[in-house]
């Protein structure tokens, strides 16, 4: 295993070996300028670069600011693992990174909620734009995500190569030089996604279009499209693939780099194209306008005799126009002619050879610059917020990146390198403003004891070339202007008679001897705060006006092209007022940037570039040295070793730590400044760590406050629980408040409505108790208003009452008493009720009962009330016979042959004359009765022959069959005792149809005795039953007496 670890095969180990080794070598020199033993020695300053640089540590701080050496080869520090490293680790408490810086800054935004920005600069290829793409991977990777995220994260990173691809050449100091500025924010919304971006560009370097210095290249875009494109897409666009063809590529003789890939970053162009959401038709066109630019330079010019220009290849014009959409003829006249407009008229004026020449490039520069504007513009457009995201919140914090050009110094330098290095100016101030002067300014107004630290303060370069009127940009101005003969001499004429005498200012004419044999004199000098810089104004005022012939233009905005007639409006021709001129035009939008970038919280990376042969591992002390100086580095360092890391206005400061201190937990009542000290006297301040200002707290180490808001990290939980235990009893009252309340609401109403209800039913109860009484009073009057209720309600009760109590047997006569209002009707239904009863007793009633009960009925009608011994009857039940049939003999039997006996009875006969008794049985059939003497039949009574029948009223068993006869034989009447009297008369009577011959008699009964004698038979009441010879011949019977009850 070698010590730096990348020979080792197993991946997992490598990476354990370089963190460890990438820590232990980060010992070397030290990590942060302000622990440099001689801090005021630029040679130890750099002597500690060099050694870092020497290990691969190209990173270093100074205080909060980062400086980063160029290593001009891959190294192995950004890997994901890297990345997590960084994430949410104190700025101090490992070793410096960009990855640092980005963190720092995002917390940053998101504790405080303020905007920030991070400021990259150095000179060109010092790894700015290397800085900002680390930046940017970054927070793509580390940021929490939404959906949203994962596609805008994406196409943030894919704006890179779209940008570097039409906006990066190869220069003689970078490969991949940026010759535009950018200025990019990004928004996060409150939980730290990044939701939106926004790009500004600054002044892209048109004129490589046309022309490059030797050793540089026109834009990648046109190499890429040469190298990487089909063959089908290059004869759409009629081109060749040999870069060599092409008169705007060839003049830097340098149309390939070794380190770069035109034919891979073709690929990743497409790619990103395609990701940040260019159309198949946005694509098209695009590379139309490439392509037509590449013909357009190809176009060349002839001069006629009169020195008119007109154009000698007829195949690139037809070409452009063909790729633009336009006619190719106005297009050629366009190019070859001009408009003028005088006193009205219009004329035509052709151009002459060199004219047609500048007027084909600038048409050319416009386009492609046009086109770049609108290319940023479309990023944009992707880049925006999004509908779905919450816009309620309308202020989203923001982290702004400034990649823009570094100071550069050319061998010739012209108008570019005059915006480049003033922009290059105006960040050094705005690096003075926020660090330097402001930080020592405000240690002053606070009453901080401080001694002043020198500076160079590039102010009074930014006014000579800025101020109104009287700097360099007025005067170019003006020059532009001015009617008459104006020319880039005549400016410079102009220049030195104005600022002649300035101390950053010089011409070939103003220069001493020493300098003048290095100057040209087309060239003035500018004194800039990072080295002198040579001007040569050829071309200024050109490129300042930055015009395009209006011929031209109205030629082009017939474009079918689409970006094309986007970018150049008909309105823009029709319109008369003078553009702005080109450096005005970048004065201001850098004096907005400027604005902007105050209001926000600045971080820095402070690149330096190692050498300029673009070398890995050589470290030229001359070229860093100069750079330290004039990037203001040990200046910057003094004012941070005297001065303190950080500064807190006494409210923020107690704010933010309060809850470290329970005298100042949750609120401090008096004075900030006391609360501050308190809180800082509780946490242990030593008296060098801070310094008590009018406004603010300083604290001098970082580890200070680190320490600080450890401590707070720590107490966090503790006030989250008290912040959650507060909230919960707050929501948990609310809650029982609220179902209170609604047990209160729910309660009165149900109350109410019981009352209302207990309320209505009493009225109601009174209403009925008064009708009640008042009915009870007119209750004997006629059904009418007063009384119906009352009457209604009895008669109701008495029939509900009834139908409980109605008789249930046909016997019960009982029935409930009515009242009066309804004793008719309860007669009715007692009837009726009557005679239902009775019909379904009938319906019940079986056939031998029926036949029972019809004797019954018939003995009822013959002795009812007659005879005495009748009710002891009625229970008894009448039988078929008295005599088993088996008893009667069967040889009478036989004698009565077909005559059936109905019924059979034993009897007592007594004879007529001596009365003597002779038990006989009595046999009636249909048509006679016969006495019967066990064996014998003594006597037939034909009932046709019967007169009728007497009996007493008393309770005797005596019978009188009258047979009255002529016939003085017969025997006469018969007296026969059966102790069945009341069964035996009532069969007769039926049987022989006697009904109406039956005499009850009391006293006595008369009957005809033998041969016609006239007897009677006697009856009284006596104790028992006796029958006997009376006097006068007549029968007496006793009939017993029988008790009433
Ligand atoms: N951190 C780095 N690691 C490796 N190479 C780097 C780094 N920074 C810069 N470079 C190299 O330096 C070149 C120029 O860097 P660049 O960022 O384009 O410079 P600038 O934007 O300042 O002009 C890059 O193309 C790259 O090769
Ligand atoms: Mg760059």
């Amino acid at each position: 295993m070698r010590y730096q670890g990348r020979e080792v095969d197993i991946e997992g180990r490598v990476r354990l070996v370089m963190e460890s080794t990438l820590t232990a070598r980060d010992r070397v020199g030290v990590q942060d300028f302000v622990l440099l033993e001689n801090h005021n020695s630029e040679a130890a300053f750099i002597e500690n670069l060099r050694r870092r640089f020497r290990e691969n540590l190209i990173y270093t701080y100074i205080g909060s600011v980062l400086v980063s050496v160029n290593p001009y080869k891959e190294l192995e520090i950004y890997s994901k693992p890297q990345m997590e490293r960084y994430r949410g680790v104190s700025f101090y408490e490992i070793s410096p990174h960009i990855y640092a810086v980005s963190d720092n800054t995002y917390r940053a935004m998101r504790t405080t909620s303020r905007d920030q920005c991070i400021l990259i600069s150095g000179e060109s290829g010092a790894g700015k734009t290397e800085a900002s793409k680390k930046i940017l991977l970054y927070y793509a990777a580390t940021c929490p995500a939404s959906h949203h995220m994962s596609t805008l994260g994406d196409r943030l990173l894919q704006s890179n190569p779209i940008l570097e691809a039409f906006g990066n050449a190869k220069t003689l100091r970078n490969d991949n030089s940026s010759r535009f500025g950018k200025y990019m924010d990004v928004q996060f919304d409150f939980k730290g996604v990044p939701v939106g971006g926004h790009i500004l560009n600054y002044l892209l370097e048109k004129s490589r279009v046309v022309q490059q210095n030797h050793g540089e290249r026109n834009f990648h875009i046109f190499y890429q499209l040469l190298d990487g494109g089909g063959n089908e897409l290059l004869q759409m666009l009629g081109l060749e693939r040999n870069p060599l063809s092409y008169q705007y590529l060839v003049k830097g003789s340098c149309s390939k780099v070794s380190s770069i890939s035109d034919k891979n970053n073709w690929k990743v162009l497409m790619n990103a194209l395609s990701v940040i959401g260019f159309t198949d038709e946005d694509q098209k066109n695009l590379l139309d306008i490439i392509a037509s630019i590449l013909h357009l330079g190809n176009t060349q010019f002839g001069e006629g005799e009169e020195g008119e220009a007109h154009i000698t290849t007829e195949i690139p014009i037809a070409n452009v126009a063909k790729l633009l959409g336009l006619e190719a003829s106005s297009l050629s006249g366009a190019l070859t002619h001009k408009k003028l407009t005088a006193k009205g008229e219009e004329m035509i004026i052709p151009l002459n050879f060199e004219q047609a020449m500048s007027s084909r490039d600038a048409l050319a520069k416009a386009v492609y610059g046009r086109t770049f504007t609108w290319l940023v513009e479309k990023i944009n457009q992707s880049l925006a917020l999004k509908d779905d995201v919450d816009h309620s919140n309308k202020t989203f914090p923001v982290i702004g990146l400034l990649d823009i050009y570094g100071f550069e110094v050319l061998q010739r330098n012209s108008f570019e390198q005059f915006c480049i290095n003033y922009c290059s100016e105006k960040l050094q101030q705005l690096f003075i403003e926020l660090t330097l002067r402001s930080e020592q300014e405000e240690y002053t107004t606070e009453g901080i004891a401080w001694e002043m630290v020198k500076y160079f303060d590039n102010k009074i370069i930014c006014d000579l070339i800025e101020e109104k009127h009287k700097g360099i940009i007025a005067i170019l101005d003006e020059e532009c202007l001015r009617p008459g003969e104006t020319s880039d001499e005549s400016f410079l004429e102009k220049l030195e008679d104005t600022l002649g005498g300035h101390p950053h200012f010089v011409t070939h004419k103003l220069a001493n001897g020493k300098t003048r044999k290095v100057m040209s004199r087309e060239e003035f000098r500018l004194l800039h705060y990072a080295g002198e810089v040579n001007y040569n104004v050829n071309g200024f005022l050109e490129k300042n006006n930055d015009s395009l012939n209006r011929t031209v233009k109205e030629v082009v905005c017939q474009s079918d092209n689409r970006i094309i007639s986007q970018c150049f409006s008909r309105e823009e021709v029709m319109d008369q007022k003078r553009p702005q001129m080109a450096a005005t035009h970048f004065k201001n939008s850098l004096l907005k940037l400027m604005e902007n970038l105050m209001t926000k919280e600045p971080s820095y990376v402070r690149c330096i570039k190692p050498n300029d042969v673009k070398q890995p591992g050589h470290f030229d002390e001359v070229l860093v040295r100069h750079q330290v100086r004039y990037l203001g580095l040990m200046e910057n360092l003094r004012v941070r070793r005297a001065g303190f890391a950080y500064r807190r206005s006494f409210e923020a400061f107690l704010q933010r730590y309060k809850p470290l201190c329970p005298e100042t937990w949750p609120n401090w009542c008096g004075r900030l400044e006391d609360g501050v000290a308190t809180l800082v006297n509780h946490l242990g301040y030593q008296e060098e760590e801070y310094k008590l200002g009018r406004s603010k707290i300083f604290i001098r180490f970082p580890r200070t406050l680190f320490l600080t808001e450890d401590a707070l990290q720590a107490k966090k939980p503790e006030i989250a629980l008290t912040l959650q235990t507060s909230w919960r009893g707050y929501r948990e009252r609310a809650k029982y408040k609220r179902i209170r309340h609604a047990i209160i609401v729910i309660q009165s109403a149900w109350r109410g409505m019981k009352a209302r209800q207990r309320a209505r039913r009493r009225r109601q109860a009174a209403e009925l108790i008064r009708r009640f009484i008042k009915g009870f009073i007119y209750r004997h009057e006629d059904y009418c208003p007063e009384n119906d209720y009352f009457l209604d309600h009895v008669r109701y009760s008495f029939l509900m009452k009834l139908s409980k109590n109605l008789p249930t047997s046909v016997l019960d006569k009982s029935w409930l008493a009515s009242p009066p209002s309804v004793s008719e009707a309860s007669e009715h239904l007692r009837k009726l009720h009557m005679r239902n009863m009775v019909m379904k007793y009938c319906i019940r009633i079986q056939p031998e009962w029926k036949n029972q009960l019809t004797q019954k009925v018939v003995a009822s009608e013959i002795f009812k009330d007659q005879k005495d011994n009748y009710p002891q009857s009625v229970g008894k039940l009448f039988l078929d016979s008295r005599i088993e049939h088996d008893q009667i003999n069967l040889k009478v039997l036989q004698t009565l042959g077909s005559d059936k006996v109905q019924y059979a009875v034993p009897v007592t006969k007594y004879d007529r004359r001596g009365f003597k008794p002779r038990s006989r049985q009595l046999l009636l059939s249909n048509t006679f009765a016969v006495l019967v003497d066990k064996t014998k039949i003594k006597q037939r009574i034909d009932y046709a022959s019967l007169g009728g029948i007497s009996v007493s009223s008393l309770s005797d068993g005596m019978v009188i069959l009258h047979i009255p006869s002529e016939d003085k034989k017969q025997k006469g009447d018969v007296l026969l005792h059966c102790y069945h009297v009341i069964e035996l008369v009532t069969k007769l009577a039926l049987i022989a149809r006697m009904l109406n011959h039956i005499n009850i008699k009391p006293g006595s009964v008369r009957f005809a005795g033998a041969r016609g004698n006239e007897s009677f038979v006697d009856f009284v009441r006596g104790p028992e039953l006796k029958v006997a010879k009376g006097k006068r011949g007549h029968l007496l019977v006793t009939a017993p007496r029988i008790n009433a009850t």
